[in-house]
């Protein structure tokens, strides 16, 4: 059984892929950095960690880092200009970005793949269990996943996916998960992972998205881990691994009902800002008339 307490783990959110699929935006911006309404996406995957208990955050990063970095630190000549203006709405609302939590960075140096860019967190994670959230993947804080993650982990010890029933159709765009059920609702033990199957070779269609509590003997897999499928170092393969090997204490999986949004791909980020900004308080209302206006060829 995990002695982790609550608050101790790190956050490791890798954000040093290409984002090819939202070329030409991510060319000099990481794709993480897209605006959903007003805020980076990967500014609500931190409030996320933030909200869970967890305040100790590693980027991965490559290139084009500076934005996130500089979103994530004090800006002196724009707080300057907001205090003379006696902006301390705006204030308040920059200082909380940077006081949110303890934020470090490791850079990845190539994007060799997932399960690479979680290995060079290994220094900084030492040997204790970690959780992975990936900066893309954008889940509906109204869902607190990531406490259920941790608190299956306090349970039950080893490592805890989250898991979405996706159509058949979609699996190939995952990793996929074999599954077992457990005495408890919403949880399942996890008996193997495929990433990316066609559907005939999909042992379910139960995908893995973006949120890992992970064991640190992942890290001695990933080690000498070969890449694997588009020639990539990955995770998925490394955790097929933890699987057979029993290295950790198992693998269990929480299943995720909730909203979630793919920001790196274009469709499910544009609903990722509609939806969200249709929630809010100030924007909803003006924007519901609006759509529903211009679905009626009105505007
Ligand atoms: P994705 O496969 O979604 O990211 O990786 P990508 O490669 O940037 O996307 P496309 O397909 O080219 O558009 C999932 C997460 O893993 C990170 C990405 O930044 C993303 O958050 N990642 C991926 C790394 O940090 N390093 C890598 O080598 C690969």
């Amino acid at each position: 059984m995990s002695t982790s307490s609550r608050g101790s783990y790190t956050a490791v959110l890798p954000v040093a892929g290409l984002g090819t699929r939202f070329l030409p935006a991510t060319k000099a911006t990481p794709k993480e950095m897209l605006p959903v309404v007003d805020k980076p996406a990967i500014q609500y995957v931190v409030e996320e960690a933030v909200a869970s208990g967890i305040d100790d955050v590693l980027f991965v990063t490559g290139r084009s880092k500076n934005a996130l970095e500089n979103h994530f630190d004090y800006a002196p000549a724009l707080e300057g200009v907001l205090a003379a203006r006696g902006d301390t709405r705006s204030l308040d609302e920059l200082a909380k970005i940077v006081d949110m939590a303890h934020i470090h960075y490791v850079r990845q140096g190539q994007p060799l793949g997932l399960g690479h860019a979680v290995s060079v967190a290994s220094k900084h994670v030492g040997r204790k269990p970690f959780v992975v959230m990936l900066g893309d993947d954008l889940i509906d804080a109204s869902t607190p996943i990531l406490q259920t993650m941790i608190a299956t982990h306090e349970k039950l010890g080893g490592s805890v996916l989250c898991l979405m029933e996706v159509d058949p159709t979609e699996i190939h765009l995952y990793g996929c998960a074999q599954i077992e059920s457990t005495d408890t609702d919403g949880i399942v033990r996890v008996t193997g992972v495929v990433e990316k199957p066609t559907a005939e070779e999909a042992p379910s269609n139960y995908a893995i998205i973006g949120r890992y509590l992970l064991q640190p003997e992942i890290f001695d897999v990933l080690a000498t881990q070969e890449p694997g499928r588009s020639g990539e170092i990955q995770l998925t393969d490394a955790i097929e691994t933890l699987i057979n090997s029993n290295a950790g204490g198992g693998v269990h999986a929480v299943i995720f009902t909730g909203k979630r949004y793919d920001t790196g791909d274009k469709m499910s980020y544009l609903q990722s800002v509609i939806s969200i900004a249709l929630e809010r308080e100030d924007l909803g209302p003006a924007l519901r008339t609006w759509i529903t206006k211009k679905l009626a060829n009105d505007i």
